[in-house]
């Protein structure tokens, strides 16, 4: 079936009782057993659920994976998945990551005896030449969070093969509408459903997709010892936003380009990051491995702070909030917003300054999208 059938079908069909068009929302906490061996499926809702397993089959069919496992946040999603390495193994991730990540990383997840190295991975050099004896794995978020930075998903599988390690490509910014990491050879998939899945800004959830039996195993055994599931209604919500998610891309993207492009021309901005840009370095490559360029930009005002507030304080329509991938047009400033996670010296060395200003582009009409900026321009 098409994507965009599957979008709609796949894993919702849940209702053998009276056969309705939509998932019920099984809130019940237990679930009977007819004896002492034998239940219909599902036993307790920690290790699973009806209406989150229909979520799961959905979005695993989506990103080309055998099993998926919904969990409460994107964060436990990615936290779930570290739990494919063990204390003493060394990742290899951008250095320009979501913030959220950066901090589990270099915070949490060092404290518990797992190894980073943070390099660009735009240049697969740098990646190739951070490989450890003790490497396991590549962490791969791209286009990156907030310089959309594309890295080819394809080229760091080839090093992740040579040499053996897991890949795990976080997909949020794009949806698997426009990017499938696992046709380009990424093991493990994760994604905030917060973002462009639910797409309504009215959930917060997270989603571990897999393709291997082992890997498959390893991600249900901890989602359910740890009590990551996410909860039966959050992923009703989340299934109810997947059935329009190519439409909505298609808005999203719609708005996207021709606000770069405004942006762009615009004499108050010194630079626009947008891969749909013919400008942007890497266009080539987002073109070759992404079906669009998607709906998140950002960019860097003419000035420094007092520019950038002066905009942030002046837009319409723009409302200024963290997070992405909803329906309304989101600003933020990854300074002291989205990336204060991070720390100062690891925000420069990713190409975060005091003008960046990120956008995730709603579907309103693109013309009141520009009218909203180009008001908020004017002011400086
Ligand atoms: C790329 C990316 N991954 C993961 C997350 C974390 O998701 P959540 O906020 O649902 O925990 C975010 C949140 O903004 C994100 O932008």
């Amino acid at each position: 079936m098409d994507f965009q059938t599957r979008c709609v079908h796949v894993g919702v069909n849940k209702d053998g009782t009276f056969n309705s068009c939509t998932t019920p929302i099984y809130t019940s906490s237990t679930f009977y057993w007819d004896n002492l061996t034998t239940h219909r499926g599902f036993d307790y809702t920690r290790s699973g659920n009806p209406t989150r397993r229909a979520l799961e089959e959905n979005i695993a069919s989506l990103e080309g994976g055998t099993d998926c496992r919904a969990t409460a946040t994107g964060m436990s999603a990615i936290h779930s998945a570290m739990f494919l390495f063990k204390p003493g193994d060394h990742i290899i991730t951008g250095h320009d990551i979501y913030g959220g990540t950066f901090r589990l990383f270099y915070s949490v997840l060092t404290e518990q005896g797992l190894e980073f190295s943070f390099v660009d991975m735009q240049d697969l050099d740098n990646v190739r030449k951070a490989i450890k004896p003790n490497t396991k794995g590549i962490w791969i978020e791209t286009p990156s969070n907030p310089l959309l930075r594309v890295v080819d998903i394809a080229g760091i599988c080839g090093i992740a093969k040579q040499a053996g390690l897991t890949t795990i490509a976080d997909n949020t910014f794009l949806s698997p509408y426009l990017q499938r990491p696992m046709e380009l050879g990424v093991d493990v998939v994760v994604h905030s459903t917060t973002k462009y899945l639910n797409g309504h800004s009215d959930v917060v959830g997270g989603a571990v997709v897999t393709r291997d039996k082992e890997r498959s195993e390893r991600v249900a055994y901890i989602v359910n010892a740890i009590g990551q599931g996410c909860s039966p209604f959050d992923a009703w919500l989340v299934l109810r936003g997947i059935k329009t998610l190519g439409p909505r891309m298609e808005a999203h993207q719609k708005g996207a380009i021709e606000l770069a492009r405004f942006l762009d021309k615009h004499p108050k901005v010194e630079r626009v990051y947008y891969p749909g840009l013919e400008t942007h370095p890497q266009h080539a490559l987002a073109k070759s491995q992404q079906k669009g360029f998607g709906a998140m930009l950002s960019f860097d005002v003419k000035g420094g702070r007092p520019e950038a507030e002066r905009v942030l304080n002046n837009l319409q329509l723009f409302q200024l909030a963290e997070s992405l991938g909803g329906v309304e047009s989101l600003v933020e400033y990854p300074e002291t917003m989205s990336h204060a996670s991070m720390t100062l010296e690891a925000r420069r060395a990713a190409g975060i300054s005091e003008r960046t200003i990120r956008v995730s582009v709603g579907i309103e009409h693109p013309a009141d999208l520009i009218a909203g900026m180009s008001h908020a321009l004017n002011k400086i």
